[in-house]
């Protein structure tokens, strides 16, 4: 089959690879139909992930056809279409017990790489590198999905892929990452990126009832879309400082929540980015959190900073002060998403939303190289790009 491939930094090619075989009876073969490249396959793009290899198939956000099941999956049948979490979870250990799937304790066959790196390991992730597990991705024609009896759900005729592609991922971080906001009504939320996670953590947000959704990017085009598809108001940080900006938008208190949508790559102009980017590239820290510390600093006293972009290990300058001092909570994840697919897919159903308004680009699975290329430096006005191996 075809699939698209890491080579290296900045290297990604569609190459011919070995078709996905049935490994364990809980295991499924689904025929892809379509997939998505996502801002957490920038940061394998730009290297910042360890442990990937030449040759590894990306992607982790797909749909599809399943046409094999293995004997242990009584759910699933042949012709079913089903999207697929990107974390893979058992269903069964402590943590998928209590709903914290994407740390699920018996998926990651690497597990002891990344106990080494972060104490204890969290779950396998698709197509996100070997310390997470070295499964092969869903930028490809078919993949292999273990424990298909507990991830995939089966979608609805009625409903397009489109409509239904990002429950298998960034739909339910936007949500997790605005549920952890513990939202009341009247509530101010600031997001920082107005990618599709922050996007959609914008929507979700207003879906449980806060009052005002800010936005911060530098994107006009994204910014755009916050204000006319998500109803925010938006700051660009290029033309104003946000801390002021927020400062003077909430009354002098700051917001009542945060949300951290960008992660460990984030820009940064001025001297603490050029801090930030040298320490990057010697290795010294491993994300360069620019939005995470205006986060933290702008948050209202005893607020929330909800933190879903991703970070890979240690970073600097973190503002622990301004933490502990004004009481301020920090949660944060891999989404759960086996949690939110069933009640997201319920609100999609009921006309809640429909999370395909951030689709800007439709490709075929040859075109990932470009795509990639493409989505990094946000050309051609570039937010989410869905790829059609079929
Ligand atoms: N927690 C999870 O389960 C999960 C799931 C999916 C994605 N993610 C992460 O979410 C993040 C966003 O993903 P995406 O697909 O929306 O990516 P994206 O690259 O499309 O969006 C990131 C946005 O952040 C903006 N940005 C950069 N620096 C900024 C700054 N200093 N202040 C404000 N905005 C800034 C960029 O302009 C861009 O619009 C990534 O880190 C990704 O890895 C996490
Ligand atoms: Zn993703
Ligand atoms: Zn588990």
């Amino acid at each position: 089959m075809r699939a698209n491939c890491w080579i290296g930094k900045h290297d990604m090619r569609v190459q011919n690879v070995p078709d996905p075989k049935i490994l364990n009876d809980r295991d499924a073969i689904v025929r892809i139909t379509s997939t998505a490249i996502c801002g957490s396959d920038l940061h394998l793009y730009n290297g910042f992930i360890p442990t990937m290899e030449s040759g590894d198939i990306v992607g982790h956000e797909f749909m599809g056809e399943v046409i094999e099941t293995g004997r242990g999956v009584q759910n699933l049948q042949k012709g079913d279409r089903v999207v697929v979490p990107f974390p893979i979870a058992c269903g069964s250990c402590f943590s998928c017990q209590h709903g914290l799937f994407s740390v699920c304790e018996n998926s990651n066959p690497n597990a002891w790489m990344a106990e080494k790196m972060w104490g204890h390991s969290p779950a396998g992730l698709f197509g996100y590198s070997h310390l997470l597990g070295g499964y092969a991705g869903g930028h490809a024609e078919y993949a292999r999905v273990p424990f298909a009896d507990v991830g995939p759900i089966k979608v609805p005729e009625e409903l397009t892929d489109e409509q239904v592609l990002f429950l298998s991922d960034i739909f339910p971080t936007g949500y997790m990452g605005a549920e952890m906001c513990d939202i009341q009504p009247g509530d101010t939320i600031a997001v920082w990126g107005c990618g599709p996670v922050g996007l959609l953590a914008m929507k979700s947000a207003f879906l449980l009832g806060a009052e005002r959704v800010i936005a911060i990017d530098r994107f006009p085009e994204r910014l755009a879309m916050a204000r006319e598809k998500t109803g925010a108001e938006t700051i660009n940080y290029e033309e104003l400082s946000v801390h002021d900006a927020l400062k003077e938008m909430t009354g002098g208190r700051g917001p009542d929540a945060c949300i951290d949508a960008v992660g460990m790559e984030a820009h940064a102009p001025g001297a603490i980015g050029a801090y930030d980017r040298a320490k990057q590239a010697m290795m010294l820290e491993t994300g360069r959190p620019v939005a995470l510390r205006q986060a933290i600093m702008a948050c209202r006293n005893g607020g929330t900073v909800s933190v879903i972009g991703v970070y890979g290990g240690f970073i600097d300058k973190f503002p622990m002060g301004s933490v502990m001092n004004r009481s301020l909570k920090i949660r944060t994840g891999q989404c759960h998403v086996q949690r939110y697919m069933r009640p997201l897919l319920d609100r999609i159903q009921r006309g809640e939303i429909d999370p395909s308004f951030i689709i800007t680009h439709r490709m075929r699975l040859e075109d990932a190289p470009e795509g990639f290329a493409m989505f990094l430096k946000k050309q051609d006005d570039c937010i989410k790009i869905v790829l059609k191996p079929h």
